[in-house]
């Protein structure tokens, strides 16, 4: 499983040298990848999918490589015959053209947060006054996320952000969500590898920081960490078989505080590392620090906050009670198990609006990178169901309306978009030359239905556990990556929020990085991090009385 390739330095050199060592008793074989026109070498019977890794090209593992997903699908050349990278086992030289759809691209990274009112005093960098011989005292407050990783630059001595660097999570061609990356560390050697991985991503975004402002890592003295509760003990090399497990137990929910030196952080060996305290197995640190960056603590009115990530995580109540619950949305909101689905990556469809204009071609579609069109991203798949819904062309069930019983009462822009793609009903929002059709079919309109479901389930059994109606909601604020691309109107179309006047709606951006970043700096900010940990009552949402009946309506629109 090492063959699997790091993108970062340190681990090339490792990998590097085991090759050299596997070179003496194997054979290798020459693999070249286009467009990249990169060429490895690598021993017989190793996967496409790890070859692709020692490139540094890293492919959608959407199932962990399990040969399901099929969202890995590369072409041999010279006759471009199409086969699964994770399953096809190398035994001559190769030249293999990925396609953009194969690729974990660079997708959108939401590095910003909320511009936080707190008063942020600085207060962690006194600790170091003595140990630091100069003024320079810097930290990196980071938000480790199951597909991004997020670390800013932080002056400890006036709180100020100096820079800030993202990246995939390199655990991601371990599989896409968590319950993947506990079924591998179910050892201690996985689960090794695992923590080795995001040490060397969380390194290498220190690198990136410190050569961009010209600053020193040894000047870095205090780090603060965030994640979801499965990120947090990979991280600290914690087990996590239990995670995986009814009743998905944390094996601690405490905050850590453990010597740099000790994780090989690159960093002031004298410094500290502070991960943030968990709330549940399936509510991390990352969600405590979404609660204290939004300020719910001190919340006179009832909030809801969604953060739709990987996962979908909520916290609802005012300052006097708080309630949390973690919903299994699936990743179809992020494009897996989408036909043409993706993530936010360059080329997916990330929004979509109805073009009602006599000649028009009935909608207008926004996409990322300006590029063809070739896939859909959440935020355009939940704007295409809104549009859809709309046009009358699926009913409240989600159901496809018959295409005869459309015909004069959509445009016929619209009506030729309503085709049979896979033996099902579908809509078809592009067709481009060379990059194919980008549709949707029943079948995608189901998936996605289970994953509003989800979301919306969970609100509403924490509204059933404090007894609120939609209308008793004063602010809906959304956080993570997937919250802020989303259109307000069309979440609100699909019933995937509740029913709140538009403007309750708000975006908060990477609350959990400004989380991490006002933790990092101010022991008050520890202080109220741990206190609402605390009294953040969590509810394990599939086991209230009513969850079956709520998910079914919740699936409706
Ligand atoms: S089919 Fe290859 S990673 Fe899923």
């Amino acid at each position: 499983m090492y063959l699997v390739a790091s993108i970062s330095r340190s681990c090339n050199e490792i990998r590097d040298t085991r090759y050299e060592m596997r070179d003496t008793s194997m054979n290798h074989f020459t693999i070249t990848f286009k467009p990249d026109n990169k060429q490895i070498s690598i021993h017989a019977g190793a996967t496409l999918f790890e070859a692709a890794g020692q490139a540094g090209i890293i492919l959608n593992t959407v199932c962990g490589g399990k040969g399901t997903c099929k969202k890995c699908l590369v072409n041999l050349e010279p006759d471009g015959r199409e086969v699964l990278a994770c399953q096809h086992h190398i035994q001559s030289d190769l030249t293999v053209t990925i396609p953009a759809g194969s690729r974990f691209f660079e997708q959108k990274i939401l590095e910003h947060g909320i511009d936080t009112q707190i008063d942020l005093a600085a207060t962690v960098h006194e600790k170091y006054q003595e140990k630091a011989a100069t003024e320079k005292i810097f930290g990196i407050a980071v938000d480790i996320g199951t597909t991004t990783v997020v670390a800013k630059l932080i002056n400890m001595t006036d709180g100020e952000c100096h820079a800030t660097e993202a990246t995939l999570n390199p655990q991601s061609r371990y599989g896409d969500d968590v319950i993947s990356r506990i079924a591998y560390a179910q050892d201690d050697e996985k689960l090794a590898e695992l923590h080795k991985a995001i040490i060397e991503c969380v390194n290498d975004l220190t690198t990136k920081l410190c050569k961009k402002t010209s600053i020193n890592s040894k000047h870095i003295y205090e780090m603060c960490v965030v994640g979801n509760t499965t990120m947090n003990h990979i991280f600290l090399k914690l087990p996590v078989i239990q995670l995986g497990q009814a009743p998905y137990k944390a094996f601690s929910l405490d905050a850590h505080d453990v010597p740099a030196a000790q994780l090989h952080l690159e960093m002031n060996p004298a410094g500290n590392i502070h991960t943030v305290e968990n709330i549940a197995g399936f509510v991390g640190s990352d969600t405590t620090a979404v609660a204290l960056a939004v300020d719910i603590y001190s919340a006179e009115e009832m909030t809801l906050v969604v953060d739709i990530g990987t996962n979908g995580e909520l916290v609802l109540g005012t300052k006097d009670k708080l309630y949390a619950a973690s919903c299994a949305a699936g990743p179809a909101l992020e494009g897996a198990r989408i036909t043409c689905g993706s993530r936010a990556a360059e080329g997916a469809i990330e929004a979509v609006v109805v073009n009602d204009e006599p000649d028009g071609t009935g909608i207008d579609l926004d996409v990322i990178g300006n590029a063809s069109p070739r896939s859909i991203c959440g935020s355009g798949l939940i704007d295409a169901v809104a549009v859809m819904l709309e046009l009358g062309i699926i009913d409240h069930t989600g159901r496809f309306v018959e295409k005869e019983k459309l015909e004069g009462k959509v445009s016929p822009a619209i009506f030729s978009r309503i085709r049979e793609e896979q033996s099902q009903p579908a809509f078809v929002l592009a067709e481009n030359d060379g990059a194919g059709t980008v549709y949707l079919t029943q079948k995608d309109i189901r998936q996605m239905q289970l994953a509003k479901a989800a979301i919306r389930a969970g609100i509403r059994l924490l509204q059933k556990r404090i007894g609120l109606e939609d209308c008793d909601i004063e602010h809906i604020l959304l956080a993570g990556a997937f919250g802020n691309y989303i259109r307000k109107e069309s979440a609100l179309r699909i019933g995937l929020l509740p029913t709140v006047p538009v403007e309750k709606i708000r975006f908060v951006g990477n609350a959990a990085a400004s989380g991490a970043w006002m933790v990092l700096v101010s022991r008050h900010c520890r202080e109220t991090a741990r206190e609402l940990a605390g009294k953040i009552k969590y509810i394990e949402i599939a086991h209230e009385p009513e969850f079956q009946d709520v998910y079914a309506d919740s699936m409706l629109f």
